[in-house]
């Protein structure tokens, strides 16, 4: 791949892509890597290890179309800006984009290549040029249950989600924590003094969070000590966009379209950093022992893992601080439920930058590559 450029790399997601890129020594396979920008054209663009050309301008058609591929963070608003112009100017080369905006499209491919490699393969093989990360909980979903979805063994899934800040925003991560030192400082007093009592302190956190002041521009409501039941917009029959994508994308990504696995549930904002949790209920299509649903699970990718049902190590390992910052995929949980024998319960962490978001974009520009 001789010219590849990249767009958004100073954002969030773009940095968490940047900082594996390096890690994995990706750019050592890219003959010339070129960085865009929507603000700084001309100045100089990231150290990678390799010398590169000042940056260039992310809304000029010319200079993009002399690119092999483009790797976008840089949101669905510029997707929608500059893919359509770039297409209409012939460009034939490869889009790879963490934004939403082209993930439903006929002619593109979302991808998660350790669950969907087959479908890549056969999107490459028919001339498809573009690749667009799925949503992140879709994706950590996936990467999760893959084995049972592989094994064809799943009749339905209801996913109730425990969602990160960072599926948010940046801004919204400094919030919350913002909102955690408002909380704190609200009763800093009482807390230091071992004998004053504790629905004293709960009354004044609680006036705290319903203050005016209290910091919620971005979120809108409270997040630290509450949860907001609701991500992103309505959509039809009062599923959130969320929710939506949980059904559409994940059959999407399985090549499933046409014969669709029903998956719905509750997607909710809680106050961890940036790992998703999601709490399954999967109706398995038939009794399968528990031992082999582990063993399907475990040996699905190399970033799965099961953790134990069993309460010490599920509270260590099973953990939004354990996984913060790594790609590990633990799955734990795992027991029959009273609704029979085919109703398995299951529970999932994943990073939401990671496997969420920078990694899938990453490792498709290395199967472009290689
Ligand atoms: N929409 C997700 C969230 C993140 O709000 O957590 C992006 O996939």
């Amino acid at each position: 791949m001789r010219r590849v450029g990249f767009v958004g790399w100073r954002g969030m997601v773009g940095s968490v892509l940047m900082q594996r890129m390096i890690e994995e020594r990706d750019f050592d396979l890219i003959d010339e890597p070129v960085f865009f920008t929507t603000s700084q054209a001309g100045k100089p663009g990231p150290d990678i290890g390799k010398d590169i050309p000042a940056l260039k301008d992310a809304r000029n058609i010319d200079e993009l179309a002399q690119m092999d591929a483009i790797i976008s963070c840089q949101g669905g608003d510029y997707t929608l800006e500059v893919y359509g112009k770039l297409r209409e100017a012939g460009w034939k080369g490869y889009w790879i984009d963490a934004a939403s905006t082209l993930r439903m499209d006929q002619d593109s491919i979302i991808i998660l290549d350790p669950v969907n490699l087959d479908v890549i393969e056969s999107g490459l093989s028919k001339g498809i040029k573009t690749y667009v990360g799925g949503n992140c909980t879709v994706s950590l979903m996936l990467m999760g249950l893959g084995g049972l979805f592989k094994e064809n063994l799943v009749e339905w899934v209801s996913s109730m989600t425990y969602q990160a800040a960072s599926g948010a925003g940046a801004q919204n991560m400094r919030e919350l924590i913002t909102q955690m030192g408002q909380v704190n400082a609200s009763v800093k007093s009482l807390l230091d003094n071992p004998a004053s009592a504790i629905l004293e302190i709960d009354r004044q956190v609680a006036q705290a969070m319903r203050s005016p002041v209290f910091a919620t521009d971005n979120f809108g409501a409270p997040l630290a000590g509450s949860l907001i039941p609701w991500i992103d917009k309505a959509v039809a029959d009062g599923q959130s966009k969320e929710e939506w994508k949980g059904f559409v994308e994940t059959n999407k990504i399985l090549g499933r379209s046409e014969n669709p696995i029903a998956i719905d549930g509750t997607c909710v904002r809680i106050g961890a950093m940036r790992c998703h949790s999601q709490g399954f209920t999967i109706k398995l299509k038939k009794d399968v022992p528990l031992d082999e649903i582990e063993n399907m699970i475990a040996s699905a990718n190399d970033w799965v893992k099961v953790v134990p049902n069993e309460r010490d190590i599920t509270v260590q390992e099973l953990s939004p601080t354990k996984v913060t910052g790594t790609l590990s995929i633990p799955v734990g949980r795992l027991r029959k439920m009273k609704m029979g024998p085919d109703y398995l319960n299951a529970f999932s962490v994943g990073d939401q930058l990671l496997w969420g978001a920078a990694e899938p974009l990453r490792r498709m520009l290395r199967i472009l590559i290689q």
